[in-house]
């Protein structure tokens, strides 16, 4: 506690001040000092004492402002960390990884677990170690668990959460727990219930999200997931150690390539926002592991600007979303990169469809598929990045529509209503 007369030095800079005999605060700076109190202020020369004149400088931001380092939203400063929290997450790999593997691996079976956002981590999770480990796992949403998962001894039950204490997920561990089966959880926060409860747990250290939305967090849980489906792949002998380092390097690459998105696309992706915040309905489109990424951007969209938004697998259209084209409704459509030849084919026939519909696309793909406004109506171009992490970047996409959707509609965009952060009851 500072007391009279107490000098204060500002590391890093000529500038000081100490506390005066009056008890106020008397700023030094070029010789002169304020004498603060809740409603006035008054300046002095040190030297003769007399008043000084200083004009009144509004500073447009309060505390609350200063701690967004100067974004506008807690949102959109998460959003720009991520870049730093995926290389934190690859550089200081996260304890515990290496343990849930060999439990995967030992498990007869198992499920990832999430709700909300984290069960998109889950299904986002459910294609990556099908791809690279063939691990066939399936995802259920925390609040179906109880009626739908069979667990016994031999089970692994890996859930996700950004806070560790949302109740439903707490609930369908403790059910697990209490049938033998093994657990395991990836979350954000340090001595949550869920990282004591479970028996293995995965600090992802992603530093707090103090926005609603979760965008960071999400994130890097599915580069953490990623990374143990290749240790998985390579235990397995699914992936060789060549493949297994490649992938890595791709991992790598994906903080400096969000940061160049960040950079040089979120004006164009604000200018589109703002052209289309008016659309009703979206449907957000993917195929594969873009189906995970379409669900979570579609939530990001409802959570934050109250639009609807489907997410959908293309393949699902024709079965009767369909005939609902029309001007009324919009679609996102996530295309994969052109090394995922099947996927990318079948991405385009979708996106055929709905223009033999003369419905609306706006298409989110990469450079090498060149312009194309015969099959778009408006286009996002990314640059060219590796397949395995092609995904995690239309995320980022999706995120910053979402964002900027909401501030034209001028949402409250760090607690928009009917969400609190983490779901404590049931
Ligand atoms: C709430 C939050 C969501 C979050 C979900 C799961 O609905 O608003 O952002 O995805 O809970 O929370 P958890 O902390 O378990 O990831």
């Amino acid at each position: 506690m500072l007391g009279i007369g107490d000098e204060i030095k500002f590391v890093g800079s000529d500038f000081n001040a100490f506390i005066d005999h009056t008890k106020n605060a008397v700023i030094l700076d070029d010789g002169e000092y304020a004498i603060l109190s809740r409603d006035s202020y008054v300046v002095k020369s040190i030297l003769n004492e007399e008043e000084v004149a200083k004009p009144i400088t509004k500073i447009e931001w309060d505390s609350e402002t200063s701690k967004k380092g100067g974004y506008p939203h807690y949102m959109l400063k998460e959003i720009y960390e991520q870049p730093q929290t995926i290389s934190n997450a690859l550089d200081l790999e996260p304890s515990g990884l290496d343990d849930v593997v060999e439990m995967f691996e030992k498990a007869e079976s198992s499920y990832f677990l999430g709700v909300g956002t984290t069960f998109y981590v889950a299904k986002y999770a459910q294609y990556i170690f099908s791809e690279l480990a063939q691990k066939y796992i399936p995802p259920i949403s925390s609040d179906e668990f109880l009626t739908l998962a069979n667990v016994n001894k031999k089970t692994l039950v890996f859930a996700m959460s950004q806070s560790g204490e949302t109740f439903d997920t707490l609930s369908a561990l403790k059910y697990s727990q209490s049938k033998g089966a093994k657990t395991a959880a990836i979350v954000n926060v340090m001595g949550s219930s869920m990282a004591r409860m479970v028996d293995e747990v995965v600090l992802q250290g992603s530093g707090p999200e103090i926005c609603v939305i979760s965008t960071k967090a999400a994130l890097s849980q599915m580069v953490v997931l990623t990374l143990s489906a290749m240790k998985l792949g390579l235990k397995r002998k699914v992936i060789s150690k060549k493949t297994y380092q490649e992938n890595l390097q791709s991992l790598k690459e994906l903080p400096a390539i969000i940061q160049g998105i960040l950079n040089e696309r979120s004006g164009f992706i604000h200018r589109i926002a703002n052209k289309y915040c008016k659309n009703k309905n979206w449907l957000y489109l993917g195929r594969g592991i873009y189906y995970p990424i379409a669900l979570e951007a579609a939530l990001k969209m409802k959570e934050v600007a109250y639009v609807h938004a489907e997410g959908m697998p293309g393949g699902f259209l024709k079965h009767g979303t369909l005939a609902m084209i029309d001007d009324e409704i919009s679609s996102i459509v996530f295309v994969p990169p052109k090394e995922k030849k099947d996927l990318y084919q079948s991405t385009l026939h979708s996106i055929e469809e709905i223009r033999a519909r003369s419905g609306f696309v706006l298409g989110i793909h990469f450079t090498e598929q060149g312009k194309n406004q015969d099959l778009f109506s408006e286009e996002l171009i990314l640059p060219n990045v590796p397949p395995l992490i092609a995904p995690l970047i239309q995320l980022v996409i999706g995120q910053l529509f979402a964002y900027f959707t909401a501030t034209s509609l001028k949402r409250n965009v760090d607690k928009p209503r009917s969400l609190a952060k983490s779901v404590t009851v049931g």
